[in-house]
């Protein structure tokens, strides 16, 4: 039988009584479904998935996106992409230090991504945990004062300077990706499409700016917004088991991984993730 119980007081929802490879029916995922939008994190545990169930259950959340030239998708299902410390051939299999600043998934689109579903296979004994943080609650608790200077601002993003903090592992950018990567602005107060709320949509620790504001200004305010969202009170620390399948809700989510020892122990993660639709902003800045 379905059981939804909160994982804390703040954020996230684990969810009991479910195979995601069996039927669930109509009753169910809507429960489940609402339980994500509501609370941005869901877990399931002791999950068994090969890659084609996987993508079958991401469907059921959304279409998915498929990252573009990633050397790191799965060979026979693209739509996954590997997060990993394997090699194989002396080749790395996944992405393997993505994620270590707090963000949120392709926070450099246009239409950044809904969501995430991550799913571990192989974990290291200690370390490799993934931070999540529910930036809807860090905003309903940011003083008035607070909500009153940042809503109708936005951020500009700059794909090509996050690449170093989001992908330390990867190349720098080409000639060719740098004239294709625009720099995107979002709103700073995210009005998340499905549940009306707000969320503050500062990834942590690149260099984000707010539009028309001089960079002493920005910067600072920049900060205590990634700083105010991960106090404990609106984080979740995940420690992973295999089997464990994450969803997060990227339009009011952060997340982050964390260190492990990369040279003792293995971590093969399978990412699936939920195409971006328009997000509905609080306007330009006044
Ligand atoms: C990610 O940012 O999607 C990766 C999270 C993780 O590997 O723990």
């Amino acid at each position: 039988m379905l059981e939804l119980i909160p994982l804390t007081d703040g954020i996230g929802t684990e969810v009991r009584g479910i195979d995601v490879t069996g039927d669930i029916s109509d009753a169910d995922f809507d429960r489940i479904y609402r339980a994500w939008i509501d609370t941005t994190v869901l877990l399931f545990r002791d999950q068994d998935m090969t890659p084609a169930q996987h993508i079958a259950f991401t469907k059921r959340f959304g279409e998915i996106y498929t990252y573009t030239r990633s050397q790191f998708n799965h060979d026979e299902h693209p739509e996954i992409l590997i997060l990993s410390n394997l090699t194989r051939d002396g080749k790395p299999i996944g992405s393997a230090y993505s994620g270590r600043v707090w963000h949120s998934d392709g926070h450099y689109l246009t239409e950044p991504p809904v969501g995430s579903m991550l799913y571990a296979r192989e974990v290291p004994p200690v370390g490799g945990d993934t931070w999540f943080a529910n930036m809807v609650a860090a905003y309903d608790a940011l003083p008035e004062r607070t909500k009153e200077r940042i809503d109708g601002l936005k951020v500009i993003i700059s794909r090509v300077q996050s690449r170093p903090y989001n992908y330390p592992d990867r190349p720098a950018p080409t000639p060719e990706e740098r004239a294709e990567w625009v720099d995107v602005a979002q709103p700073l107060v995210r009005v998340h499409e499905e549940s009306g709320r707000k969320a503050i949509y500062a990834g942590g620790n690149v260099p984000w700016r707010i539009e028309g504001m001089p960079e002493e200004e920005s910067a600072p305010l920049i900060t205590f917004l990634q700083e105010f969202s991960v106090r404990p009170r609106f984080t979740y620390r995940h420690q992973w088991r295999p089997g464990d399948i994450v969803l997060w809700d990227n339009r009011s989510a952060m997340h982050r991984a964390t260190y492990y020892d990369h040279v003792a122990h293995r971590r093969l993660m399978h990412r699936t993730t939920l195409a971006g639709r328009p997000s509905a902003g609080t306007g330009t800045a006044p």
